[in-house]
């Protein structure tokens, strides 16, 4: 089979061990907090027709230990910050095990690049012991430089992903000792953690309703006055805009504003969505 996307193209030949496995539920474990990546990791998934269970991190992480099973396929979503998944998504994560589950990593990046977010979740994955099977990158709309892949994941995008996942299909069935496991690109010894030093601020709109505070994933914004941040626990992840019903919040600033023009200039061609798939 050839399967192809943009411009990366891979040849997937099935041979070997036939015997097949039944899948029991397909886990989706994202953060995301302006709902690029769920949508793509829900996108993605909706096509096996199989039983979805969503474990959301954006806000917190599981109660207790969380472990899969072995029949059970992985789908980890996480955005690109500064190149790496977020720090706080990674903290999330702890209580997660598999039990040499499949896994499948989805990085989603605001049109710059995903760095080594990909490997990154595939260094996870082998520690908390799946097997990544599988792996793409898509683009989602840049949450600190909107201007940048707005309207993104879009119809087209939409397409990648019905692609993405017939190409995932048959490896959910062959046994898991007979797929290897997928390389991806990005340095193996991951860089330190950056941060974005933009926090959006109020408006003139806003009416002290809370919501933001509620949904701030880094508890942030003070739930007695909305005005109140901590910038020093602020992702930037623009969560607090896109949650806002009223225009309340926004990035603003000289240097914000300076920032968006040179970035938006420097990021607007359009990327397309990349599939990383095993050779068998
Ligand atoms: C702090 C921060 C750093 C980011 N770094 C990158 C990056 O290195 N490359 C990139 O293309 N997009 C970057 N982005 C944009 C996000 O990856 C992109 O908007 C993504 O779609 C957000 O996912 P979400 O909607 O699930 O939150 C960054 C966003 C934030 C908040
Ligand atoms: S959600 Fe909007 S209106 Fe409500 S407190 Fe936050 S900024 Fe103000
Ligand atoms: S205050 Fe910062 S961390 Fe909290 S939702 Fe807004 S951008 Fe995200």
């Amino acid at each position: 089979m050839i399967y192809s996307s943009g411009s990366f193209v891979f040849l997937c030949t099935f041979v070997g061990d036939s015997t097949k496995t039944k899948l029991m539920k397909v886990h989706l474990i994202y953060f995301s907090a302006t709902h690029t990546t769920q949508t793509v990791c829900r996108g993605v998934a909706q096509h096996w027709g199989k039983e979805i269970v969503e474990h959301d991190l954006t806000l917190e992480g599981p109660a207790g230990e969380v472990e899969l099973s072995e029949d059970d396929l992985l789908v980890l979503g996480m955005p690109v910050y500064c190149g790496r998944i977020p720090e706080l998504a990674t903290e999330r994560l702890a209580s997660f095990r598999g039990h040499s589950s499949k896994a499948i990593a989805i990085a989603v990046y605001g049109n710059r690049e995903y760095d080594d977010a990909l490997i990154e979740m595939a260094q996870w994955l082998e520690a908390h012991n799946f097997h990544m099977v599988a792996a793409a990158a898509f683009i989602g709309r840049h949450c600190i430089f909107p201007a940048v892949a707005d309207g993104r994941p879009d119809a087209a995008d939409e397409g990648k992903m019905k692609d993405f996942a017939e190409a995932c299909r048959p490896l959910l069935e062959v046994p898991v000792d007979a797929i290897p496991r997928v390389a991806v690109p990005g340095n193996a010894e991951l860089p330190p953690y950056k941060r974005s030093s933009f926090c959006p601020v109020p408006t003139d709109q806003c009416t002290q309703c809370g919501t933001c505070a509620a949904n701030c994933p880094a508890g942030a914004i003070s739930p007695e006055d909305a005005s109140v941040v901590d910038a020093s626990r602020c992702l930037a992840c623009g969560r607090c805009i896109v949650i806002c019903p009223v225009g309340g919040r926004q990035f603003a600033g000289e240097a914000y504003e300076q920032a968006s023009l040179r970035f938006t200039a420097a990021y607007s061609a359009r990327k397309e969505p990349v599939f990383f798939l095993p050779e068998m």
